[in-house]
């Protein structure tokens, strides 16, 4: 199994299981609440982890409560984090989220006063121990000098990006990597309203790239560099409860299947089956068990 290093941010999740969705200005009760760690990086690396992966998280840590949680929950994973950038002033990033149990939606308020992380400490970290390195792309002007600093220092090492949120520049990250998770968010925010309009479009910015552009129950689409655009169905589930984090599995899962080298078309599809189930269940506790077990 591969060393995969992710770089992203770690949140403390507080979510509140309800069975619909409240009113603007109303009271409601929540059914059950979880206070847990959170982060699209860190969410991805435990399902990556529990595929068998080892990985090490970079990015940054307060020196708090919050902060604390995130430390147990990555430890109980056997991710690693000895590159991480500690705050002693900052608080950790908290996301507040209304989980509709009946459909699975989840709404997130996110609260973040924390720097981000710097370029100087993703330098810290001894690229040659991993075969993948997996990017959240954030604040650009620094990950743009990580990726500058990674491809100088191991050119061979493949990387991806996962893009999620319109940031300024973030097109000018996409020629590092040699794959490119685009969401159907920043897919709609950018004014695009298909998976196919919005890959056509990035293929001429990243042409030596992978591309790759979930579009829920729509589907998965994907794109080899210079190729053609191809689809994979949702995989259909009847009980989608948890949608929390589904994203952050198909990206894992995607990187895990081109790390076991599967064409691009299986690895969407088994990517599709990894997120779809991940909807019918609670948090990420035993996601893959229940994936291996899947008839293939
Ligand atoms: C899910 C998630 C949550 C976190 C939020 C951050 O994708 O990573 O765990 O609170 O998104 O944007």
């Amino acid at each position: 199994m591969a060393h995969i290093l992710g770089v992203g941010i770690a949140t403390l999740d507080i979510i509140n299981y309800l069975n619909g969705y409240p009113q603007e200005d109303s009271e409601v009760r929540a059914e059950r609440q979880q206070v847990c760690r959170g982060g699209n990086a860190c969410n991805s690396l435990v399902v990556l982890s529990q595929l068998g992966e080892h990985c090490d998280w970079c990015g940054v840590l307060a020196n708090d409560a919050g902060g604390q949680i995130i430390r147990q929950d990555l430890q109980s994973h056997g991710i690693h984090f000895s590159h991480c950038q500690i705050e002693s002033g900052g608080t950790t990033p908290t996301s507040y989220i209304t989980l509709n149990q009946l459909n699975g939606s989840r709404t997130i308020v996110h609260y973040r006063d924390l720097p981000e992380l710097s370029a100087d400490s993703f330098i810290q970290c001894d690229l040659t121990r991993y075969q993948w390195v997996h990017f959240e792309g954030r604040a650009v002007d620094q990950i743009k000098v990580m990726l500058q600093h990674l491809k100088q220092q191991q050119p061979r090492l493949p990387c991806s990006i996962e893009i999620e949120k319109p940031r300024e520049g973030i097109e000018t990250l996409f020629p590092y990597a040699e794959l490119l998770l685009f969401s159907r968010h920043f897919a709609e925010a950018n004014g695009y309203t298909s998976a196919v309009s919005l890959l056509s479009a990035m293929q001429l910015l990243a042409p030596h790239a992978q591309l790759v552009c979930a579009w829920g129950s729509d589907g998965a689409y994907a794109v080899e560099p210079q190729g053609d655009i191809f689809h994979a169905s949702a995989f259909a589930q009847t009980d989608i409860i948890d949608s929390l984090g589904a994203g952050d599995t198909f990206n894992a899962a995607v990187i895990h299947n081109r790390l076991l080298g599967q064409p691009l078309p299986l690895a969407l599809k088994n990517s599709n089956r990894l997120a779809g189930l991940k909807c019918s269940q609670q948090g990420y506790t035993g996601l893959a068990a229940r994936y291996q077990k899947l008839d293939k």
